[in-house]
Order: structure tokens, then sequence, then C-alpha cells
């Protein structure tokens, strides 16, 4: 694997584990043209947001400061789950401006620059959800979560069975569910520096949308 940090690089030669064809996508055009406009809409059901909270009830401390990444207007926590700060990372102020879990939030683009406006070990964790598949340098990204959380906090990626096709990454639109599951534990495994690596299908049995979410720790030191 290369240790290039450097986005453009990145992009241009792969990342060491996948060719750049493999983060390619049929909109190339600036992220942020695509989520101008407020999408106030959750992208999973009722079912699948409850298996979420649920998750994020088993695998967040309670009281700390936690990262919401490529967020929007919902994070999905419990209304029971207490954070003390619940910071916001997307595209669109307006979406993060009307998230009621929001304490503060951040528009930045994860895709144009991986590099996360925060400092080291500033988080107690992090989520992010029905988003992973847009991200062109997740190697990139996921060091730069492990840098901004304490050792042992969790980062929790969910997903399910949509996207917006135009903007997934080509490696995504090519596999099916369970091969996501296996993409994203490989994620987080080839960025380095992640302990306890979790991949489950945490879907309801309600017939509805599925959920699936691949969780790990950071690792001390
Ligand atoms: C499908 S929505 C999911 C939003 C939210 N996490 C949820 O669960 O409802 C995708 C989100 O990813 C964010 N996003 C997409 N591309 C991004 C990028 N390049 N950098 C940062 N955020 C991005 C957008 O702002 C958008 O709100």
């Amino acid at each position: 694997m290369t240790s290039d940090a450097s986005p453009h690089a990145g992009h241009e030669a792969g990342d060491g584990l996948l060719s750049s064809a493999a983060y390619a996508r049929d909109d190339e055009s600036s992220d942020d043209h695509f989520y101008v406009a407020p999408r106030k809409v959750v992208h999973i059901d009722d079912g699948a947001i409850a298996a979420l909270g649920r998750l994020y009830s088993e695998v967040l401390p309670t009281g700390g400061r936690l990262l919401d990444l490529m967020s929007s207007w919902r994070s999905h926590l419990p209304e029971s789950f207490h954070a003390r700060d619940v910071v916001g990372l997307g595209l669109n102020a307006e979406e993060m401006s009307d998230n009621p879990r929001l304490t503060h939030h951040s528009v930045h683009d994860l895709n144009r620059d991986p590099r996360l406006p925060f400092g080291n070990e500033e988080f107690d964790g992090a989520m992010c959800a029905v988003s992973i598949q847009y991200v062109t340098h997740p190697l990139l990204v996921l060091r730069e979560v492990r840098r901004v959380l304490r050792p042992g906090a969790p980062f929790v990626v969910s997903f399910s069975n949509r996207c917006f096709p135009t903007k997934a990454v080509a490696v995504w639109l090519g596999t099916t569910d369970s091969q996501h599951l296996t993409l994203v534990r490989t994620y987080f495994e080839a960025a380095g520096g992640w302990i306890d690596t979790t991949a489950e299908d945490r879907s309801p049995d309600d017939g509805g949308d599925p959920l699936y979410a691949v969780w790990a720790h950071a690792s001390s030191g």
C-alpha cells in the first residue's frame, strides 16, 4: 500500500488498495453543485433508522463529543441518547442548520480535501450514515477520522441498498450489499490504526430497507 498523503496523487494513481478507476463516478463535477439544494429527506425508512439508533446506543459512548461525517438534517441518534456535542460535517449548511442534534457544523468537501478541519483526538466517537459510497479517497478519510478520535473511540459506518448512482464510486455500483460490507471492512483494515473491526447486517426483519454497518475503534498509539 502506498503512504501518499496527497489526495490528488491518490486519485490519479489509486490508493494502493484499488485503482483510481474504482473510485471514478459518472458525475465528476464538483460535489458542492450536486448538494447545493437542501434535501430534507431521510434516505432510509423508519425501521432502518431505528436499527441504526440501536447500534449507535450499543457502540457510541454517551456524554461525549461526536462527529457526524457527511451529515445532513438528521443524525439518527435515538432521542434518549445523550451526547455533549455533535459536530456535523457535510456539504449543505441549510440541512445541517436544521439538524436538531448538531451543536456545530462545518461545510467541507471531503472529496476535494480529505483532511478534516479538526485537531487531533478531539472526538469520543464518529459516525457516517448512508454516505460512504460517495467517498473517493476512503483510506485518507479513514486515517483522518482516526486522527481526530481519541484512542479507543468508535467510528460507525452504515449503509443501505440505495444511493445517488451518478455520485457513487464505480466499485460500489459494481458490487453487492454483502460485498459492500467486505469493502468497507477492507477500507478500515487498509487504512490502518483501527482495531476490533466488526461488519454486520443489522437489517430489521420488517421487509423494509436493509441496514448494514461496519465499525471499529481507534487504536492507541
Ligand atoms: C445520502 S446523504 C446522507 C446524509 C446523512 N448522513 C443521513 O444519514 O441522512 C449524503 C450526504 O453526504 C454529504 N456529502 C456528499 N458528498 C460529500 C463530500 N464530498 N464531502 C462532504 N460531505 C459530502 C452530503 O452533504 C449529504 O448530506
